[in-house]
């Protein structure tokens, strides 16, 4: 009989305190992949600073900040992060950031995730644009931009100052007219 490949069940959640430890575990054991692209990996040394990162997540959502973050699980395991920050209220704009721990990488997880990201952006949050800003070397991140069928605006030149070196960014967006929720 072949073998099937099953799907990963991927769903987002709010973060509580609670799952600080998780949290900071994921982030220790990818730090090397993550911190090429996300300036905030070489100060998250502790389990403290995962809960200072929850603390003003959960107190985010509870006064309506102008950042929404989820938790990404894999098979009801933690797996990354996704959030909208940025956000606007007077255009209703905002701006797409993820990781995934590396033992998740390489099965279209974060494509279901944002796909996810954008259902919740344009329904409850009643975003009309949102954007994704990658590295131009950022290939994955890129990818998962241009698979879920953003458009690709241009590139930010040296928008992007990481480990003390400017990098061009391309910055995608999605309107609300033009998502189709595609789970
Ligand atoms: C970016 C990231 C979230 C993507 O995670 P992912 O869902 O596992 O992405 P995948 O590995 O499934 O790859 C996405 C696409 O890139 C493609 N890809 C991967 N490596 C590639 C390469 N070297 N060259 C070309 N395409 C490549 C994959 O084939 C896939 O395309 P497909 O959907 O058409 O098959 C993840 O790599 C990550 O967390 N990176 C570190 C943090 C980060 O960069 N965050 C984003 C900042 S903007």
């Amino acid at each position: 009989m072949s073998a099937i490949a099953l799907e990963p069940a991927v769903m987002l959640r709010g973060p509580r305190l609670d799952d600080a430890e998780t949290l900071f575990s994921l982030v220790d054991a990818s730090r090397a992949t993550l911190r090429q692209w996300l300036p905030w990996v070489d100060g998250t040394v502790g389990v403290d600073d995962s809960r200072r990162f929850l603390a003003g997540v959960v107190d985010g959502a509870r006064d309506g900040s102008a950042c929404a973050t989820w938790l990404i699980e894999v098979d009801g395991g933690m797996a990354g992060c996704i959030d909208i920050h940025g956000i606007s209220r007077l255009n209703r704009s905002g701006y797409l950031g993820y990781w995934l721990a590396d033992a998740h990488v390489g099965k279209g997880v974060m494509r279901r995730a944002v796909a996810q990201a954008l259902d919740i952006g344009f329904g409850e949050l009643e975003l009309n644009r949102l954007c994704i800003d990658a590295a131009v070397d950022n290939v994955r991140s890129c990818r998962v931009a241009e698979r879920l069928g953003f458009r690709r605006e241009g590139v930010l030149r040296e928008y992007l100052r990481l480990h003390g070196r400017y990098h061009d960014a391309c910055q995608y967006s999605m309107l609300a007219r033009e998502w189709t929720p595609r789970r």
